[in-house]
């Protein structure tokens, strides 16, 4: 089997690369990463050596590259995690987010029909159900995302179904919660929380903090997209959940308790727009249909994920690159907060 895997460098896409690397030595992956800020090559160290394994920079988005990565490599399969992934700079910059997120998807959907690919996996989000104050989300529930990333994805899983209803493509999505453990950058919560405590700077918590998310350990995450790849039926759609619901709040509180530091770090700072009070996913039907359900409950993937990133603090010092850094001043200082 040849499988293309875009978006592999970044923190979800390489958990994944490793988890299948193992899983399913014999197969051939093909690594397609245009390796933007949140893309690191250091996070599939070691893998370079593997003769199965394949580093392509390329832009999904860029379809006459895409053309020829496709026709060279002949891919037996995609999976799609190449995405613009964080909320706070889609607000910021909406058009980068349409072209990887939705433009990027239609040329692989393209090619994946020119080249009469056997299955497509789309790794899609809670986020596009948007907010629910109460019970869960099923698969068959109404799309109605609140920002641009959330709303490009939305789009982008449209698509999928489109090409799969329209043109027989055989596609599949799976559509999941947060995801936290080791290689995530350090713009989102967890990561973030870490790293700024580490260094006794504020930790910005938006609004009350009383947010709720349903927190996944990726490792689970990168189980369930497999089970999905092997035993997913064509057309359908899984939620993936870890069935950690908790506040954002809470999940700093904690972080602070294992680094050993002090609460007066956390920063209210004013909400995002558009902002989603709570995510809830129904599982019941990976449960039914794949018979997978979540491993690690969040006192455990917490504890391995704040280990993780003091073992590697090299890691963490080389994500504060130029980006990183100046994104986050221009942002949080016309939010007041001056020391990140
Ligand atoms: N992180 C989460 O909690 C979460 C939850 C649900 C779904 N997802 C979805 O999972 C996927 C992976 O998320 P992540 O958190 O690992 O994101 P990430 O931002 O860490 O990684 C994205 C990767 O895609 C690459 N990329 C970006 N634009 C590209 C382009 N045009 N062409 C090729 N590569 C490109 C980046 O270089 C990076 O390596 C995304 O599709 C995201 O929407 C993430």
């Amino acid at each position: 089997m040849r499988v293309l895997i875009t978006g592999g460098c970044g923190f979800i896409g390489s958990n994944f690369i490793r988890y299948y690397n193992n899983k399913h030595p014999y197969h051939k992956i093909y690594n397609i990463d245009k390796l933007t800020y949140a893309g690191n090559l250091e996070n599939l160290r070691g893998l370079e050596k593997r003769k199965n394994y394949h580093f392509i920079k390329g832009d999904i988005s860029d379809a006459l590259t895409m053309k020829k990565i496709f026709r060279q490599f002949r891919p037996d399969a995609v999976i799609n995690f190449a995405a613009e992934s964080h909320v706070d700079r889609s607000i910021e910059s909406p058009a980068l987010f349409l072209k990887t997120n939705f433009i990027g998807v239609s040329i692989l959907l393209n090619l994946s029909l020119e080249c009469r690919i056997k299955k497509f996996l789309q790794i899609s989000t809670d986020e596009i159900y948007g907010s629910i104050l109460h019970g869960s989300f099923r698969e068959s529930s109404p799309l109605t995302p609140s920002n641009p990333y959330s709303a490009s994805k939305a789009a982008a899983d449209g698509l999928v179904m489109a090409y799969y209803k329209t043109y027989t493509l055989p596609a599949l999505i799976t559509r999941s919660s947060n995801n936290y453990g080791p290689y995530q950058f350090p713009e989102k919560l967890i990561p973030l929380t870490i790293i700024n405590a580490l260094h006794n700077r504020a930790i910005p918590v938006y609004g009350d903090g009383k947010h709720i998310r349903d927190w996944l350990y990726v490792e689970d995450n990168c189980e369930a997209i497999d089970t999905v790849f092997q035993r997913g039926a064509i057309g359908e759609i899984y939620n993936i959940a870890g069935e950690n619901e908790l506040t954002n709040i809470y999940v700093v509180k904690k972080i602070l308790q294992h680094l050993d530091k002090n609460e007066s770090l956390v920063t209210f700072v004013k909400d995002r727009p558009g902002h989603d009070r709570r995510y809830a996913l129904s599982i019941s039907k990976i449960r039914r249909h794949c018979g997978w359900h979540p491993k690690t409950p969040f006192s455990t993937g917490i504890k391995k994920t704040v280990a993780w990133y003091l073992k590697n603090k090299r890691w963490l010092k080389n994500c504060q690159t130029g980006a990183y850094r100046s994104f986050y001043k221009k942002y949080y200082s016309k939010r007041g907060l001056k020391n990140i």
